[in-house]
């Protein structure tokens, strides 16, 4: 057999790669509706598709991708799809999907103006868009990230360096080892991207105060007031807008209240719950939160950008600025110049041209658009949890306020007998394969936690997703109640049914 060689210039063999991603794209595109929710292959299968030795010998790029999309299908989530209610995931709307098809074709490096001067005035550009959308200060400077975590890392890097100039105090220059120190105060109900991001800037986990949360999550203003009494020197608070199991809100306007006061920095996590902001039905919730000092947010959440895309807005720009800038003599310096190099707002030097699909979703759903979108996922949340909490021996845990329902199965049960309910429920919804619910540990118990924001779901969806749910659930308990009642029935039998 001939040996093939890759051709760095073969037109046929780039044309037939991208003409497959194009018709694989759209295949999957067009069957995201039926597609199953939850990958169907396991590690093994996957393993054995992608595995095997170091390829010695190349192969044309067009007969790759075919081997990739074959090796992948079976191993995808439906997260893309309209009934994928997992983690918090947006749905990769296909303007943000397109203009990132683009993106990687187009090669650009997002570091500076010079380097990609369309790819640093898009983002320039919307990023300004999202500060109007999401009614933050218009000074804000803003760093597009690959998330929330690392958006939470930029803005308590920035905190960092505000604070610690205040008292005379140059943190790039010196590091934390002597620096006089900073008190953190987080709820303890905070996200976990919070802590990691604490780790990385040297505060260490453990020393961050941790403010009693009432039982939805949100952070005690009195416990907080308490807190912030006992430190007299420099402090962040870290407030959350949309907690990642009940979409609760902490307090915010009393927390701005509390740390302006007494001079600290208030960070805002608001991965998805800061796009509450841009529907004016739900901003209420988020109200307050205009004063703080940093946000964090995720676009491809709510704003549905293909991953990874996250957004780190800061008031103080100068302080945003040296905690992430970065000099070279071929870099350009940063300065308050109107034209904006990406590189001195975020930790990397070449990176992505994230802004044109921020861009293009932005410009795509326009300000109306992202406003009925939330909207529209909250009241299919509500109507989820309807559903649920309607079926008896269904608990909802929590108040919709948002698009997050948490949901426990065997409601009056003692815990343990609740937990295993739970997850016999969850595994059943599974293996039904219309909708993906994902579980977790939360308070001590086990839960099902169901998140609305994907773009393609439907009222449909949710009717759907709560017949699976309820038949699961009551299939799960008749089983229960045979195996208690040591029915000789092979199958779970009708006779038990209502124990
Ligand atoms: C409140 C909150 N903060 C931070 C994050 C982390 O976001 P990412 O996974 O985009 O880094 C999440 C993720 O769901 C979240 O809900």
């Amino acid at each position: 057999m001939a040996e093939w060689s890759m051709d760095l210039d073969d037109a046929d063999d780039a044309r037939t790669a991208l003409e497959a991603a194009y018709r694989h794209a759209l295949s999957f595109h067009r069957g995201r509706g039926s597609l199953p929710p939850a990958a169907t292959a396991g590690f093994g299968a996957l393993m054995h598709a992608f595995g095997g030795p170091v390829p010695e010998l190349g192969v044309p790029a067009g007969q790759v991708i075919e081997q990739l999309a074959a090796a992948a299908g079976p191993g995808l989530m439906g997260t893309a799809g309209p009934r994928f209610f997992g983690w918090v995931a947006g749905g990769s709307h296909p303007a943000g999907v397109a203009a990132d098809w683009l993106t990687s074709v187009w090669g650009q490096n997002a570091a500076c103006y010079e380097g990609a001067p369309a790819a640093a005035v898009a983002e320039q550009v919307a990023a300004q868009w999202l500060v109007d959308v999401l009614r933050l200060p218009r000074e804000c400077s803003v760093g597009i990230t690959t998330g929330a975590t690392m958006s939470n890392f930029v803005c308590l890097a920035a905190a960092r360096s505000a604070l610690l100039q205040r008292v005379g105090w140059d943190v790039e220059a010196d590091g934390m080892s002597g620096a006089p120190p900073i008190t953190v105060f987080a709820g303890e109900e905070a996200h976990a991207s919070v802590f990691a991001a604490l780790r990385y800037l040297g505060f260490g986990e453990r020393k961050v105060v941790r403010i009693a949360c009432d039982s939805a999550g949100r952070m005690g203003v009195e416990a907080l007031r308490a807190a912030l009494a006992q430190c007299g020197g420099p402090h962040v608070v870290i407030a959350q807008a949309g907690h990642i199991m009940t979409g609760a809100f902490d307090p915010v306007e009393a927390i701005v209240r509390l740390t302006r006061e007494r001079g600290g920095w208030l960070h805002v996590d608001g991965a998805f719950g800061l796009w509450a902001r841009a529907c004016p039905a739900r901003a209420p919730l988020a109200a307050g939160v205009e004063f703080a000092d940093s946000w964090a947010t995720d676009a491809h959440k709510w704003l549905q950008a293909p991953y990874e895309c996250g957004c780190a807005f800061v008031r103080d720009t100068d302080a945003h600025r040296r905690a992430m800038t970065m000099g070279a003599g071929y870099l350009p310096p940063a300065g308050s110049e109107c034209i904006r190099d990406p590189l001195h707002y975020t930790p990397e030097l070449s990176r992505r041209a994230r802004g044109f699909a921020l861009w293009a979703l932005l410009r795509a759903f326009g300000r109306r658009g992202i406003a009925a979108m939330i909207e529209r996922h909250c009241a299919m949340a509500q109507r989820l949890a309807d559903r649920l909490g309607a079926e008896p021996g269904i608990e909802v845990l929590n108040e919709v306020e948002l698009n997050q329902v948490v949901v426990r199965f065997g409601r009056h049960e003692p815990a343990a007998r609740g937990d295993a309910l739970t997850q016999a429920t969850l595994e059943r919804i599974r293996q039904a394969g219309i909708c993906f619910a994902h579980g977790a540990h939360w308070r001590g118990r086990r839960v099902m936690r169901l998140s609305v924001i994907a773009w393609p779901t439907t009222g449909d969806d949710i009717d759907r997703s709560a017949d699976s749910m309820i038949e699961a659930w009551r299939a799960t308990r008749q089983a229960a109640a045979c195996i208690e009642a040591a029915c000789p029935s092979p199958a779970p039998c009708m006779d038990h049914a209502s124990t």
